[in-house]
């Protein structure tokens, strides 16, 4: 990948608007809930979030997770544990997420509650706010509460003019609208994990490069997987082929060629990338936890 590609400079405009709205947005609420996409939970996490939400309680989401791998979102899981979040691995489009959620923020804010108790504060409920890069499952999380939410409750005094509430119950109140962060293109790895996954644009970002080099990381940390599934010899090792021989060896076994017979390598990487974001290829995890 083209290093300058890696390093847009994401819309400033709506990133300082989506900023100021969160400053805003922050003084309203009392846990944050942060989505992360559990393929990559820590290149999706805006570095950000820490300051923005620093004195809130905190709650880490691994979203997507049924697209990741299991025992890589188990270590994650613990990771972030250390580190003081409460945490949960997640499907923002299952039925059982407002529970997961609703456990999370509970734990997240024990102290608060218990300091509330102690002082006579009875059923003030909890506000939260989810936040996120693009393409995280924010929205999907907040229409599937939408849905089943107790109640809408409308503008409150204190509460920014057209911020709506969805009570999940007495105890918790969600701000209806997400807090955007932006992904940090802090390296070329960042940049190529969040291509993978496809949260930014494609017009910018698929490319045989990138194709070749997400199926040398599959054929790395899951060897067998790319054979299985397309059918190519993939040797492993010191005879490990560069992704460039892989990506024409899938061209070919799967027809991609052009009128004169000649491998269409664009084509292949298009299915590729589909292939892995449809997770076809297999659960992949793009990233674990640095051992310390
Ligand atoms: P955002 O608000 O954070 O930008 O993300 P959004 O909810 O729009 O979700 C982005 C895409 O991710 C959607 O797919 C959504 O269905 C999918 N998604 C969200 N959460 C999960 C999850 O836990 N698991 C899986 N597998 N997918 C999830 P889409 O193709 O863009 O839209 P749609 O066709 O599903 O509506």
């Amino acid at each position: 990948m083209n290093e300058s590609k890696t390093n847009i400079n994401w819309y400033p405009g709506h990133m300082a608007k989506a900023k100021r709205q969160m400053q805003d947005d922050m003084k309203i609420i009392d846990v944050v809930v942060e989505l992360v996409d559990a393929r990559i939970p820590a290149s999706s996490k805006n570095p950000d979030i820490d300051s923005l939400a620093s004195g809130k309680s905190r709650v880490i989401l691994l979203n997507k997770a049924d697209m990741a791998d299991p025992d890589v979102t188990a270590m994650w899981k613990s990771e972030y544990e250390k580190k003081g979040f409460v945490v949960a691995a997640v499907d923002a489009r299952k039925s059982n997420g407002l529970k997961i959620v609703n456990d999370c923020i509970l734990a997240a804010c024990k102290e608060k509650i218990e300091r509330d108790r102690k002082r006579g504060i009875l059923n003030r409920p909890l506000r939260a706010m989810i936040v996120g890069i693009p393409n995280v499952g924010k929205s999907t999380f907040i229409n599937s509460f939408a849905g089943k939410a107790v109640a809408k409750t409308g503008n409150k005094p204190g509460v920014t003019k057209g911020r709506q509430w969805i009570r999940l119950n007495k105890q918790v109140e969600l701000l209806d609208t997400p807090g955007i962060l932006w992904p940090k293109f802090e390296s070329r790895e960042i940049g190529l994990r969040i291509a993978w996954i496809g949260s930014i644009n494609d017009q910018i970002l698929v490319t045989t490069d990138n194709a070749e080099q997400l199926l040398v990381y599959i054929a790395n940390t899951y060897p067998g997987m790319i054979s299985a599934y397309y059918g190519i010899e993939e040797e492993t090792g010191d005879s490990a082929v560069p992704g460039a021989e892989l990506l024409l060896r899938i061209a070919n076994k799967r027809g991609c060629l052009r009128k004169g017979g000649e491998p269409d390598l664009e084509r292949a990487a298009n299915m590729v990338t589909d292939d892995f974001r449809s997770v076809r290829i297999g659960r992949i995890s793009l990233e674990r936890p640095v051992k310390e």
